[in-house]
């Protein structure tokens, strides 16, 4: 499909022969700051060989590398539209003896929201440029068991050599040649069959290969390394070994057959031993049970060293790392102990002994063995939350590693940041470290609104998972996430064009009412009470004067509220549609969808269909001039639509748009009379982030090759009235850019736009297989943003989530509901289902 759209845009420029390629204006690109995170660190990768060289991977925003002060610098801001996958990492290598040398293996989704394969990306400078080299199949790196690992290695003896353990029952691949070529290894013949649940595709499908370890002792330098451990996911038979530099493998005998699957395999060249930690899920979500084992490669011994007794946990294993420097150290950590919090276990004699990081005193009194240390990221902990036990550690701890050259620096991923300190021997000494957030640079949010309102602060933001933001400095992190209520997700944000302090905005939430109202530019907050915590949240738009809200829901269609007064149904417009107020005239509100437009002039009560925009099949945004009423904007699968009276007629715009998703209206130039645009647009067959001074006359490219922003579609765009030229992008995953022109407006072309009538039935086809990638796209940005990191559990604290299915009871202390889980959500008599987070309820007394 991939190579479908290349040809089909050669073809549009090839055809229609006096199209020019838009023009490019250089702009400077900076994350929005806040502080770190924001989404799931599933892999932590150190160097064995170079002192601070170390990397993390993202399941949805690409990989990153570690700076000698802390921070981290994203490496793969170059994706853009047609190869958003790539920002999928589901494994990453770094060479032990070539050490600039570093791999990914990139791909998000194996079922169909992916359309495209995967691939492995080499690097020989630290990622800062990358060479790809297709696979015949699919990675998912946004898939369950993502922070299994890693599934990516390179040889430690040989460093040409590398084994990757693909997913599904796509089995292991080898190179020989640093990763340019990659071929099956037929010999190694078990797939794994474990797959979460067959209710989806995207749970059914098998996450085959968990990880595969070299053991650098077995071998001589310059030779490839005889012994290869690999796990795989799989109920039963999980570990296996080559002796013979992968020509044969056979399973591990002793191995033990609880049914668990093996998360991590880490090798401890010194104690000849390997450690593996093992779960009864795939995770990153689940896990009730698990072990660490220890398996002594001299002897061929198994032994069950795991902190806490299998009959008594309630989490399994993930995280786990051994000290270079100290052989018979290691730390292994929950990766779904949900409440109170996650637990993470230090062992100084190769596992014999454990201490927790916290303990019971007596409940409800804890022993806390760490100083919690948020400064870089303040917004990780609600300080709204009463929540008895607010989760500091984290959840879905799957990456963990200490520094092969520093026994006190550590580093673990959650669902939400990376935590980590400089003190870790003083767990042995004094039992207390700081654990520290430490994802500075890290900017991993999926970003769903965003506004500037005039006279407002620099920014507000609209989040998935961690709610969103008052930003009052886009270089500052935010102190704290939108409050009272509380949402796990913010999914749209607007402003009252007459009187900008008014913002409504909607998120999910099991207890409050899901709109929220604020006067004083979303720095406090009230419950809109039109809503309740079962109204679906969704998108909005708040009427010029501030009274109305419309709500867009896709379960429940459009509904209105005018005053506070309960929402109620708008049938006359249809469900999914895109929506906009307008910015002058109280009464009137925009709608869009399938192709056409429809207006409101009675506060939402009812829509009219206006009229038909061209060809269009679709509507993907509206937007409305900041100050005149009835000057109103959309973009549609064929291109950008303009209106000056309330939307009763359009003009297509010319200049050769024929595709446009989210945009967005920000201050004129000095000379200009009217705002600039920017959006994620087709224009002249390329898609990419464009802006125009002239209403569309010429357009300027402002994305460029190092700063691609992922798929157009699941992008969200506005301009920023207060500064010209400056433009916010919220991603899907790589959190929030803004821009400024760094260079200038290139010169106009006075002869420039319309050749599209030779191009339309070309574009039309390319514009089509766009769509269905984006369609999937979109899909993802609300799906899987979701699933791919948490909310903080301190956002829901009341009934269960209703996506549990099944009328059994559980068990004391037994799971009993969250999202995505299917198992039984009736307590034992004197027990409660407690909500301990959206993923995870719990029977508690
Ligand atoms: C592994 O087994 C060998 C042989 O029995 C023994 O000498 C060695 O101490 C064991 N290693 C560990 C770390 O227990
Ligand atoms: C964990 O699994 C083991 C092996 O099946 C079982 O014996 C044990 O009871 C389980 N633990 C819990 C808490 O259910
Ligand atoms: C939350 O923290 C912010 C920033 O430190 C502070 O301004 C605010 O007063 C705090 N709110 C509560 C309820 O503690
Ligand atoms: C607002 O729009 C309505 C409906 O088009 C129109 O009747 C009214 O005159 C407009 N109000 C103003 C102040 O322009």
């Amino acid at each position: 499909m991939l190579s479908s759209i290349s040809v089909a845009v050669l073809a549009t420029g090839f055809l229609a022969g006096t199209v020019h390629g838009a023009a490019s204006q250089a702009y400077t690109w900076k994350n929005v700051n806040t502080g770190g995170g924001g989404g799931f660190v599933p892999g932590i990768v150190f160097n064995p060989s170079a002192k601070g060289v170390a990397y993390a991977r993202t399941d949805i925003g690409g990989a990153y590398r570690l700076n000698s002060d802390d921070t981290w610098t994203a490496l793969q801001d170059y994706v853009g539209n047609t190869n958003w996958n790539r920002w999928g990492v589901d494994a990453l290598a770094t060479d032990p003896v070539d050490t600039n040398r570093v791999y990914l293996a990139v791909g998000m989704y194996t079922n169909e929201w992916d359309p495209n394969n995967g691939a492995i990306l080499r690097s020989t400078d630290k990622g800062d440029t990358w060479t790809e080299t297709a696979l015949p199949f699919k990675v998912g790196g946004n898939m369950p068991g993502r922070g299994m690992g890693e599934r990516l290695v390179v040889d430690p003896n040989d460093n040409s050599v590398l084994y990757f353990g693909a997913r599904n029952t796509q089995g292991l691949w080898k190179s020989s040649d640093y990763g340019a070529t990659w071929a099956k290894v037929t010999s190694f013949t078990w797939t794994g069959t474990y797959f979460q649940d067959s209710s989806s595709t995207y749970t059914s499908d098998p996450v085959g290969f968990a990880w595969v370890t070299f053991d650098s002792t077995s071998g001589t330098k310059g030779s490839p390394t005889p012994r290869i451990f690999a796990g795989i996911a799989n109920v039963g038979q999980s570990v296996f070994k080559s002796e013979d530099a992968g020509k044969t493998w056979s399973w591990i005998s002793g191995e033990p057959m609880y049914g668990f699957l093996p998360h991590r395999g880490v090798l401890s060249p010194a104690e000849k031993t390997l450690y593996i930690s093992y779960g009864n899920g795939a995770g990153p979500y689940d896990g009730t049970n698990g072990t660490v084992h220890r398996y002594n490669i001299s002897s061929g011994v198994w032994t069950d060293i795991s902190p806490t007794p299998m009959a008594s946990t309630y989490y399994g294993y993930g995280g786990l790392s051994v000290d270079l420097q100290d052989p018979g150290t290691l730390v292994v950590a929950s990766v779904n102990s949900w409440w109170p919090d996650a637990q993470i276990f230090r062992s100084v004699d190769s596992g014999a002994t454990w201490s927790a990081l916290w303990e019971w005193n007596g409940y409800p009194s804890i022993n806390y063995y760490y100083n919690y240390d948020i400064t870089n990221a303040p917004w990780l902990q609600d300080n709204t939350s009463s929540d008895e036990f607010p989760v500091r550690l984290g959840w879905m701890i799957e990456a963990l590693a200490i520094d092969p050259f520093d026994s006190n620096h550590w580093l673990y991923g959650t669902g939400a940041t990376i935590y980590g300190g400089h003190d870790l021997q003083s767990w042995d000494s004094t039992h207390k470290v700081t654990v520290k957030s430490l994802a500075v640079g890290i900017e991993e949010m999926a970003v769903l609104g965003l506004i500037a309102p005039p006279g407002g602060p620099a920014l507000l933001s609209a989040v998935g998972d961690v709610g969103g933001f008052y930003h009052s400095s886009l270089t500052t992190a935010p102190a704290q996430a939108f409050d009272t209520p509380t949402y796990g997700s913010t999914n749209d944000i607007d402003y009252a064009g007459n009187k900008p302090s008014n913002i409504v905005r909607s998120g999910s939430s099991d207890t409050d009412p899901t709109v929220a109202l604020s006067t004083d530019f979303g720095k406090t907050w009230s419950a809109d009470y039109a809503s309740s915590s079962s109204t679906p949240a969704g998108k909005v738009a708040l009427s010029a004067d501030g009274d109305t809200v419309l709500l867009m829901t896709s379960s429940s269609g459009a509904m209105i509220s005018k005053f506070q007064a309960a929402f109620s149904a708008v049938s006359s417009l249809p469900t999914g549609a895109a929506i906009a107020s307008d910015k002058a005239n109280n009464t009137v509100f925009y709608g869009g969808s399938a192709g056409s437009f429809y207006v409101s002039t009675n506060s939402g009560v009812a829509f009219q269909k206006t009229t038909s925009l061209g060809s269009s099949t679709a509507v993907n945004a509206i937007r409305v001039h900041p100050s005149v009423a009835g000057d109103v904007w959309a973009t549609t699968d064929t291109g950008l639509f303009h209106s000056t009276n309330y939307g009763s007629s359009f003009t297509k715009i010319a200049g050769g748009c024929t595709a446009g998703w989210s945009f967005g209206l920000g201050k004129a130039s000095a000379t200009g009379s009217y705002p600039v645009i920017f959006g994620f647009l087709t224009v002249d067959g390329a898609t990419a982030l464009f802006k125009t001074e002239d209403m569309g006359a010429n357009w300027q490219t402002i994305s460029d090759a190092k700063h691609g922003f992922g798929a157009a579609s699941a992008n969200v765009v506005n301009g920023d009235m207060s500064n010209y030229g400056r433009v916010f992008v919220g991603t899907n995953g790589r959190g929030i850019f803004y821009g400024s022109p760094s260079g200038s407006l290139p010169a106009t072309s006075t002869t420039s736009t319309t050749t599209m009538k030779t191009t339309t039935s070309t574009s039309s086809s390319k514009t089509t297989t766009t769509t269905s990638v984006s369609t999937t796209k979109t899909t993802t940005t609300t799906t899987t943003s979701k699933t791919s990191t948490t909310s903080t559990t301190s956002k829901t604290t009341a009934t269960t989530s209703s996506s549990a299915t099944s009328t059994a009871t559980s068990t004391p202390y037994g799971q009993c509901g969250g999202a995505g889980y299917t198992g039984p959500t009736i307590c034992p008599s004197g027990w409660t289902c407690t909500v301990a987070n959206p993923y995870y309820s719990q029977c508690t007394q």
